[in-house]
């Protein structure tokens, strides 16, 4: 008989049995139901419905179970529903009537928001380990690449010079937020749930200070009805997981596109690209294209918890149940892409003078030429329409701003010196800007070095 067929006169269908198990997923949580099993019985025997010994044995079981679980000899199966099931069977397996006593108070309600609560304690923990790593690799990278001038690109063109160090840092910051919501998250989840009962509490004392402490939360749930119905820490934590593969994706985009025989800024490390089954000269970068496609599951992910609560009656709810796959898909998503994306940043080879070379054969200065007309007094509209018609010039004679000769420059304004050539040299360039977070080696330097004091207080 199931551990709740008390009132049934009739068994389940082998259909639902197969439609409704959820063990095929929600087995990982098996540590951390034990964890709260034991913390459960432990405040059982502190208000005395266990005795100490029942307590002790239940503890015990519970750790063979553990090692069942974990050496591959636990039997489960579709008939016992979930993992709250199978170890509570087990356990009434090896201990008989004590074990019995175990579920006192408790629903798989609050079992199963603490279990999740739990187990994304954990995995947050290891996923910010993850982007810390991440965010160090970049500083690195960003600190090697100071002066390896760039084209920064707007609407995929040519914009303004940059340097790569300052590209890169672009995406320390995005992901340096990732970390941050990551941080705000874990005090989102560290709510005791368990004490709520299957929605209204319980007539038994429950001591929830001490399961608290136990299991180290910060706060306790304040309504139980809110409690079992909540699933707010899941859809945080799946945005924050699909904010870092948006960026993620981003970078991967970047880093496909420089990798191109077009542009040839980059090249790909072997280890993380493929070869093609047909075309023996092909290396292609399927891991990155893999982050941007996974990208759009863990989105949908997203999507399917905002859809799956939207209508939600309250409380529990046995859609509820469809929470954890998405959950779980993204999480193992995120783990695996934040490695894979610093293996490509601590392993790609640079190809410096390519990237020097579209800097050179750009008219991207055309900024800083508009700049010296600016600060020689003539208005920034002005000055803008006078380097538009010098760039048609160019064009027309196929050579770029620093190739014009003085006499033509003075042709579209007498103001321009020979000081211009200075001025709008790429290398003095990302010296010369001024501003705070701007593509300067100045500001580079500065960035670097508090980042990387944040990045110790680790
Ligand atoms: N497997 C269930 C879930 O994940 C556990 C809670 C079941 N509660 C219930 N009343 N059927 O949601």
């Amino acid at each position: 008989m199931k551990l709740w067929g008390g009132r049934f006169k009739d068994t389940t269908d082998p259909l639902v049995e197969k439609f409704s198990a959820s063990i095929n997923f929600d087995w990982v949580l098996y540590e951390e139901d034990i964890e709260g099993s034991i913390a459960h019985a432990e405040m059982l025997e502190k208000i005395g419905i266990l005795t100490r010994k029942e307590k002790d044995s239940i503890i015990k079981a519970l750790g063979q179970i553990k090692k069942e679980i974990e050496r591959g000899e636990f039997k489960f199966s579709s008939e016992l529903e979930d993992i709250h099931m199978h170890i509570e069977s087990r356990l009434i397996e090896i201990l008989g009537d004590t074990a019995r006593k175990l579920h006192t108070g408790r629903s798989r309600n609050d079992q199963v928001s603490l279990d999740m609560r739990l187990f994304l304690k954990k995995k947050i923990k290891e996923i910010k380990a993850k982007i810390l790593n991440l965010l160090k690799t970049i500083i690195e990278k960003a600190e090697s690449e100071k002066e390896t001038l760039m084209p920064g690109y707007t609407h995929m063109q040519r914009a303004q010079v940059v340097t790569f160090a300052h590209y890169i840092l672009a995406y320390y910051f995005m992901l340096k937020r990732d970390l941050e919501r990551l941080i705000t998250l874990e005090r989102t989840i560290n709510t005791l749930p368990l004490g709520s009962g299957a929605i209204a509490g319980s007539n038994i004392p429950l001591d929830r200070e001490f399961v608290k402490e136990k299991l180290g939360f910060l706060n306790i749930s304040e309504n139980s009805m809110d409690t079992v119905s909540d699933r707010d820490f899941c859809l945080d934590t799946v945005y924050a997981m699909a904010m870092i593969m948006l960026h993620l994706s981003r970078l991967s985009e970047d880093m496909i596109v420089f990798s191109t025989e077009e542009f040839s800024f980059i090249s790909l490390p072997d280890s993380l690209c493929t070869g093609s089954s047909l075309m023996p000269h092909k290396k292609n970068p399927d891991s990155l294209e893999l982050i941007r496609g996974k990208t759009s599951r863990v989105i949908g992910d997203l999507i399917s918890l905002f859809t799956l609560l939207k209508g939600l009656p309250l409380t529990y709810n046995r859609d509820m149940q469809e929470d954890k796959e998405p959950l779980f898909h993204a999480i193992e998503t995120v783990s695996n892409a934040v490695d894979i994306a610093r293996l490509c940043i601590e392993k790609m080879e640079l190809k410096k003078e390519r990237m020097e070379k579209a800097v050179y054969e750009s008219y991207m200065p055309a900024v800083e030429l508009t700049e010296y007309l600016t600060l020689k007094g003539i208005p920034f509209r002005e000055a803008h329409a006078i380097v538009g018609k010098m760039v048609v010039l160019c064009e027309d004679k196929g050579i770029k701003l620093h190739e014009m000769d003085l006499m033509d420059m003075k042709g579209f304004s007498t103001i321009i010196e020979e000081d211009v050539y200075a001025f709008i040299e790429p290398k003095n360039i990302i010296k010369n800007r001024k501003t705070i977070g701007s593509a300067s080696l100045y500001e580079v330097d500065r960035t670097i070095e508090r980042e990387k004091g944040y990045l110790n207080t680790f």
